[in-house]
């Protein structure tokens, strides 16, 4: 498929797929497997880094010299994208919600430090941003600077390529080299490009393994019918005849609580054990939540005697932006008192 060359080299890939055997024996439920790409080693790893090789490949072919894009204060695909564009020699701007912070931390520190131009865009919504970046980017365009406009989390049918190819090059023939045929992918949906990218790059392995998806904010219907359309999109550019309906996408919104960026006890519980277990590292915004969806289910049975894989996405350089952690831990180093 011609579609799936038209890539930057931007990560280190593939990233592997571990045995999680410490937290399988904790669980006593399915064998547990985690696919890396906390490791896909561009300026602290994570699932945006595959995404922005197809995204900053079609911005070069575009003629662009400035990645642009949007997200929340600690947004990790911000800050990859910063990072992508370092490495491809182009400018960065980005727009994220809330105001400038007093004291840089987490991944506003690397979005500067990676040198990126931050644009605070106080209680905007994205669209409300959209419509800024299109009026900055003909000012800029005065002075020679030409945009290349990514949405948020990069999750378009573009963006969703990285996660069709680490399905068809990396996972089916890892999961193969292991004699192991999941029965279920699990993975932290957001905004819903990564999972739109493995659904997509199942069916065109011909693997019917279920992608189960737990929201890190958004209802299960919105996030549905953003994965299906983010699907569609990327199966229309590979020129593949895969057209799913909304009602097709599995979501569960429990892990979520009471919002984006709102760690619940349950993800906090999750971000210890993949620690202590694992000494693995998670991030109470999105891979703590979808760990914790897993864990409660594995906890209600599913899977039992069968093998799953956790996709760890990345994100833990929010750890070191939010009180979160530290508060659970004070409070649990009190009651050890
Ligand atoms: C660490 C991490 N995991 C998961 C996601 C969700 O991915 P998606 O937006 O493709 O659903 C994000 C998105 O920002 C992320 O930063």
């Amino acid at each position: 498929m011609p579609v799936l060359d038209k890539r930057l080299e931007l990560g280190h890939l593939p990233t592997p797929l571990e045995r999680a055997d410490k937290l399988t024996d904790f669980l006593a439920g399915p064998r547990i497997f985690i696919k890396r790409d906390d490791a896909t080693g561009l300026a602290g790893g994570g699932n945006k880094v595959r995404k922005l090789e197809y995204l900053a490949a079609a911005a070069l072919e575009q003629g662009a010299n400035c990645l642009v894009t949007v997200g929340g204060p600690q947004s990790n695909h911000a800050r990859l994208t910063a990072a992508a564009a370092a490495r491809l020699g182009l400018k960065c701007r980005l727009y994220l919600q809330g105001q400038a912070p007093r004291k840089l931390a987490g991944n506003i520190l690397l979005d500067r430090l990676l040198g990126a131009e931050l644009v605070f865009c106080g209680e905007a919504g994205y669209p409300e941003i959209y419509a800024q970046i299109d009026r900055d980017g003909a000012r800029l365009r005065e002075q020679g600077v030409e945009i290349y406009k990514i949405p948020v989390g990069g999750s378009t049918p573009v963006g969703a390529l990285g996660y069709v190819r680490a399905v068809t090059e990396e996972l089916v023939p890892q999961c193969r080299q292991a004699g192991l045929r999941p029965a279920a992918i699990i993975v932290a949906a957001g905004s819903g490009g990564t999972m739109a990218g493995l659904m997509l790059g199942l069916a065109v392995a011909g693997w019917e393994v279920p992608v189960c998806g737990y929201s890190v904010g958004p209802d299960a219907r919105t996030l549905q019918r953003e994965v299906a359309d983010i699907h569609n999109g990327a199966a229309r550019l590979l020129g593949v005849p895969h057209c799913i309906q909304p009602e097709q996408v599995c979501i569960d919104a429990t892990p979520s609580g009471t919002g984006y960026g709102i760690a619940t006890p349950q993800a906090l519980e999750a971000l210890a054990l993949f620690a202590r277990l694992e000494g693995i590292l998670l991030d109470s915004v999105y891979t703590a939540k979808a760990a914790a969806g897993m864990i409660a289910d594995i906890r209600r049975g599913r899977w039992k005697d069968e093998a799953v894989v956790f996709l760890h996405t990345g994100g833990w350089p929010a750890l070191f932006a939010k009180d979160d952690v530290e508060l659970w831990l004070r409070e649990e180093g009190e009651q050890c008192r």
